[in-house]
Order: C-alpha cells, then sequence, then structure tokens
C-alpha cells in the first residue's frame, strides 16, 4: 500500500508514521530526516537545503524530488511504503503520480492552538532520532535509548510561524488535490499518541 501523509508541521505525521511502520512493517519515509541526515553528514543536497530549512522555507521542488525518486527506487519500497513530508506541493504532487499510484492520502487533522504547543514542545533523540514531547519526559535524556535530547532548529517561534504560513499556502492545496482523486481519508489527530494511531488505522481501513 503507498500511503501520503499529509498534515501542518507538527501535526504529528511523524510520531504516527513511525507507529505505523513498527506495527505493520510499512517503511517510513520522512523527507524531513533524510535532508536533516544529509546535513549531518555534509552532503551536497544537506548544504543546498540546509538555508531552506532554516528559514522554515520548502527546498526547492527539483532537489526533492530527485531525492524521493532515488529512494523509492529501493528494494524496501517494492511492498509500499509511507511518504511523510512529500508530496508539499502541487507540482511534487503531479511528479509523484508519473512514478507511482498512491492508494490512499491520509489528512492528520489538528487545529493551529494544538500544533503550535507541539512544536514548542519538541525534543528529538542526538543519538536515534526518537522524536518525544516534553509532556511525556522526566529529565533531558531518551526514554528509549539514553541519548542525548536537543530541540530542532526550526522549532524556534519565528521559524514556526513561516513554516505554518508556507504550509497553508503551498501544501493544504493538497487536500483538495488527492480529495480529487477520490483517495483521500481523514484522522482527527488531537486526542494522545494511542487515540489518534487508533483514528488513522480506522482511516486507513487497517484496524
Ligand atoms: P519535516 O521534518 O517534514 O517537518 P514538518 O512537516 O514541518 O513536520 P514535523 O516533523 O515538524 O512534524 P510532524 O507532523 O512530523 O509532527 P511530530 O510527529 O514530530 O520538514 C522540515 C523541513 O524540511 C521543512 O520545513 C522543509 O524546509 C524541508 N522539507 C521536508 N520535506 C520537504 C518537501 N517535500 N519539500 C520541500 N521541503 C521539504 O510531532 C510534533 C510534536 O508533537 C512532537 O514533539 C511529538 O512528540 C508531539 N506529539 C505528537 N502527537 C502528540 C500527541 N497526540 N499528544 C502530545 N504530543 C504529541
Amino acid at each position: 500500500m503507498n500511503i501520503v501523509f499529509l498534515g501542518a508541521p507538527g501535526a504529528g505525521k511523524g510520531t504516527q508514521a513511525q507507529r505505523l511502520m513498527n506495527d505493520k512493517g510499512i517503511p517510513q519515509i520522512s523527507t524531513g530526516d533524510m535532508f536533516r541526515r544529509a546535513i549531518r553528514e555534509q552532503t551536497p543536497t544537506g548544504m543546498k537545503a540546509k538555508e531552506y530549512m532554516d528559514r522554515g522555507d520548502l527546498v526547492p521542488d527539483e532537489v526533492v524530488i530527485a531525492m524521493v525518486k532515488e529512494r523509492l527506487a529501493e528494494a524496501d519500497c517494492q511492498n509500499g511504503y509511507i511518504l511523510d513530508g512529500f508530496p508539499r506541493t502541487v507540482k511534487q504532487a503531479e511528479e509523484l503520480d508519473k512514478i507511482a499510484q498512491i492508494d490512499v492520502a491520509l489528512n492528520i487533522a489538528v487545529p493551529d492552538e494544538v500544533i503550535i504547543s507541539r512544536l514548542g514542545g519538541r525534543r528529538v533523540c542526538a543519538k536515534c532520532g526518537g522524536t518525544y514531547h516534553i509532556s511525556m519526559l522526566k529529565d533531558n535524556a531518551c526514554p528509549a535509548c539514553g541519548g542525548e535530547l536537543y530541540q530542532r532548529d526550526d522549532d524556534k517561534p519565528e521559524t514556526v510561524k513561516n513554516r505554518l504560513n508556507v504550509y497553508a499556502e503551498k501544501t493544504a492545496p493538497l487536500i483538495d488535490y488527492y480529495a480529487g482523486k477520490g483517495v483521500l481519508v481523514t484522522a482527527d489527530c488531537t486526542g494522545t499518541v494511542d487515540e489518534n494511531y487508533k483514528a488513522v488505522l480506522t482511516a486507513l481501513k487497517m484496524d
């Protein structure tokens, strides 16, 4: 099954995609994670992406599309995948349609005030990449591996504001794009992580 996860920054796409991957064995392809890895490894793609990400802007379509095409050609994607953070523009969706058939696009629906609180409290493990909210943590150590937790640069308030504006302008139109293709489903994800996962499975008809 080829699944696209749609949703504003901080809606919980990554949290739910990781859960679905661990539960159902479908690989999660997160373009944000791929860029952050490329930045850490100082690859040419990473260097190009960094300036856009630091501002909360989208990385140019041609850079993202080339990276995703390469990733989807790998062996683990041949029986399906969860695209988390891609496509993000209509151009990206059109390019994706040329190489893949999307079975379902899941819109993770969360009001803006919840999103701002989730992003302000997000902490990421430097060692294993696990993502948490400060409300779930006892201290600054990763509950899974003990690694040190940090705040993402683009979770600073001024960058979050720009990311939400960019989402409204460039990415929200994809909701209509996939509705028009008859593959859009929606999960209300305002609850706890467990409650939201149930809503995700129900929307995907995987429960
Ligand atoms: P990316 O990493 O994709 O960021 P994003 O879409 O802004 O999404 P986030 O990772 O911020 O949020 P999420 O929805 O995954 O939420 P999460 O599960 O972490 O992209 C970063 C940048 O890369 C972009 O700005 C852009 O520059 C570039 N980029 C990436 N893809 C691109 C593309 N296709 N085209 C162009 N540029 C691209 O949850 C958020 C927080 O909430 C966490 O702390 C989590 O623990 C917490 N949380 C989740 N669920 C709950 C809950 N139910 N209750 C309480 N807390 C919760």
